[in-house]
């Protein structure tokens, strides 16, 4: 059955217990109540008074109560306010009717005047229909309540997709842009590049001045390194290389392109392995990414700011979260760290994720940089 139907199954349910639950225990706390004081009043009176079987007639009326209250079916949320008020008063004069003929059954009473058939029949339709009330109030509260709970975790569910939306798109916008400028650019500068190799290779009538040969060469180096390390490193920045395979391996290219001056380590449980299955990744392109910022700003922040010349990287998994775990030798810092920037971002997004990033550090002794990144795949499923 789908879980919404299951829940409204649930829901009708819960309301009928409410009901039935609230109404049955005001009724019985009436009807043993009642029944005592009977018994006491008159006693004093010198009277012998049947006290059980007082109490036993009172109680087939608050039987009587919930089955009518259980079969009219006011508790169910399609119900008019006619039938609900029919039902209510339909199970008082029952449960008063039952508990007048048990009260003769059980020879409470032989031969009663009227007025005593009277009071006897209004005093226990009275209360049952206060019991009935007081059990409708209790069920509808309750229902209130749930249609406010819904409410909220609807809109929850609202952000998180318009969320998601948003990060889908931004992976979609930053690969794109990362294409154009890895692709395009890159190789429109390879042909001018090209040309002015042929340039450079002319041979005689087409040969260049020596001052020519040495402007263009420069020309040409300064092209060569705009295309290696600022295209290439800008879209690296945007799209992290290899990030289509996995996070485990873009991780690991940008462990490659450190300096081999700075020794890198590493380490990857099993089941981060699982996850990051090139054949069949269980994260999404965002989280991948995201991933890949933190230990890129965590590296970079090392070996900018701490001068480190080890840095470990630890990815495990821990409850329904990635947790990536960044320390080096570096310098670390204390109240004189420059203003959170690059960490403050990532924290930020991290956040509307529902994770966090810890950054700690003791001045001399290296730094670490803890991130808590939920994943969706792993998340529990709400019931
Ligand atoms: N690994 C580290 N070693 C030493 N100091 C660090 C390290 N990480 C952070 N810091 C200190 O914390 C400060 C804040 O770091 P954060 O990454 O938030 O900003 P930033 O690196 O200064 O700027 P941005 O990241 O925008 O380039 C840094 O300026 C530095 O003083
Ligand atoms: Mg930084």
């Amino acid at each position: 059955m789908p879980t919404a139907v299951l829940q409204s199954v649930e829901a009708v349910r819960s309301d009928r217990r409410t009901l039935l639950l609230a109404a049955g225990t005001v009724m019985t706390a009436f009807a043993v109540g009642a029944a005592a004081q009977t018994a006491w009043v008159y006693g004093n009176q010198g009277g012998d008074v049947p006290v059980t079987d007082r109490i036993l007639a009172n109680l087939t009326a608050v039987a009587a109560m919930s089955v009518i209250l259980a079969v009219t079916g006011v508790s169910l949320p399609q119900r008019g306010a006619l039938t609900v008020v029919a039902g209510v008063l339909g199970a008082g004069v029952t449960a008063s009717g039952v508990r007048f003929a048990s009260q003769l059954l059980l020879d409470v009473y032989v031969d009663p005047p009227r007025e005593v058939i009277v009071t006897e029949l209004l005093s226990g339709a009275t209360v049952a229909w206060f019991a009935a009330t007081l059990g409708l109030v209790a069920m509808l509260a309750q229902r209130r309540l749930r249609a406010q709970v819904t409410a909220a975790a609807q809109d929850r569910l609202r952000i998180e997709l318009a969320l998601q939306a948003l990060q889908h798109e931004e992976v979609r916008v930053r690969r794109e842009v990362a294409e154009g400028l890895h692709g395009s650019m890159q190789q429109r500068l390879v042909l001018i590049v090209a040309r002015l190799d042929g340039l450079l290779e002319g041979r005689g009538e087409a040969a260049l001045a020596e001052p020519h040969r040495a402007l263009l060469r420069e020309v040409r180096e300064e092209i060569e390194t705009v295309r290696e390390a600022d295209v290439r490193a800008t879209s690296r920045m945007l799209y992290p290389d290899q990030l289509e395979v996995g996070m485990v391996p873009a991780i690991r290219a940008l462990l490659g392109r450190i300096p081999t001056a700075v020794n890198t380590r590493l380490g990857v449980t099993d089941d981060v392995r699982a996850l990051d299955d090139p054949a069949a990744s269980r994260l999404t392109r965002s989280e991948r990414l995201l991933a890949v910022r933190v230990v890129e700003e965590a590296i970079s922040n090392a070996l900018r700011h701490g001068r480190a010349e080890v840095v470990d990287v630890r990815v495990s998994v821990v409850d329904d979260a990635l947790e990536l775990r960044v320390s080096d030798d570096g310098r670390g810092f204390g109240d004189d760290a420059g203003t959170p920037s690059g960490t403050a971002r990532l924290a930020d997004r991290l956040r509307l994720s529902g994770g966090d990033l810890r950054v700690s550090s003791v001045p001399g002794d290296g730094t670490q940089v803890v991130a808590r990144l939920p994943v969706e795949s792993l998340r529990v499923p709400a019931l």
